[in-house]
């Protein structure tokens, strides 16, 4: 299984990268469709949003995307004429005063150490909109034996985690609106195992709860 390690090298190369995720990215966006009306979002910041997988859903809105691989965002540019800009996200503060309505990880946090991890979310409360949410998507860990399993162990991303220590993570940083686990099938099997959270500012949500919104 150690080959599966050695051969996601390839996926640094955007077409092979998308032809790999293909079985997964409609899982994925199902799951964001489940608990969102996507066609209300207005502006969406999408952090390392690798070859564009996601940008096509948000077509009516304002888009940005991030990420470290200068390869995925040319080609991320040329393919979908969107905004993409070459960062790594453990460094990188949005500007203060650029909010967004939708803040979307999918995917990310499974290649970045704790510490990094942590980083970027706190980073990111800065950059949701009083309305606005953040919305993640990752690989868990799954604490049984088995091929989900046996597919966190081999990602390329090296922060695999379980269920539980992600609820952790997130909801120290955001208030939890939704946590849901879900899992990729493929000719009837269990593939892999992952989250989605949905999460907001406290400061926001004490706001809304008493029907106030701050000047942004
Ligand atoms: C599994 S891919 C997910 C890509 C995309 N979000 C998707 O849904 O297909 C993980 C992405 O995170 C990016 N990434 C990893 N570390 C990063 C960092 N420190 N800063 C920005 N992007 C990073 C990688 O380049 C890669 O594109």
């Amino acid at each position: 299984m150690a080959i599966l390690k050695k051969f996601s090298g390839v996926l640094s190369v955007p077409q092979l990268y998308n032809l790999m995720q293909t079985p997964f990215v409609k899982s994925k966006l199902a799951a964001l469709a489940r608990h969102n009306d996507l066609s209300k979002v207005r502006r969406v910041l999408d952090v390392g949003c690798g070859p564009g997988t996601n940008c096509t859903v948000f077509s009516h809105a304002e888009y940005l995307g991030v990420d470290l691989d200068p390869g995925y965002v040319e080609y991320a540019r040329k393919k979908h004429g969107r905004d993409f800009e070459v960062a790594d996200v453990c460094t990188y503060d949005p500007p203060a005063d650029e909010k967004f309505d939708f803040i979307l990880l999918n995917s990310l946090l499974h290649h970045i150490d704790e510490q990094g991890a942590r980083r970027i979310l706190t980073a990111l409360t800065r950059s949701v909109s009083d309305d606005g949410h953040v919305h993640i998507i990752d690989l868990v860990l799954p604490g049984s034996k088995g091929l989900p399993r046996m597919m966190a162990e081999n990602d390329r991303g090296d922060y695999p985690r379980p269920f539980s220590h992600w609820q952790e993570l997130f909801g120290s940083i955001f208030e939890e609106v939704t946590i849901e686990p879900f899992k990729v099938r493929l000719m009837g099997l269990d593939v892999i195992e992952l989250v989605y959270f949905k999460g907001r500012n406290r400061a926001a949500s004490q706001l809304q709860d008493r029907g106030q919104s701050r000047v942004a």
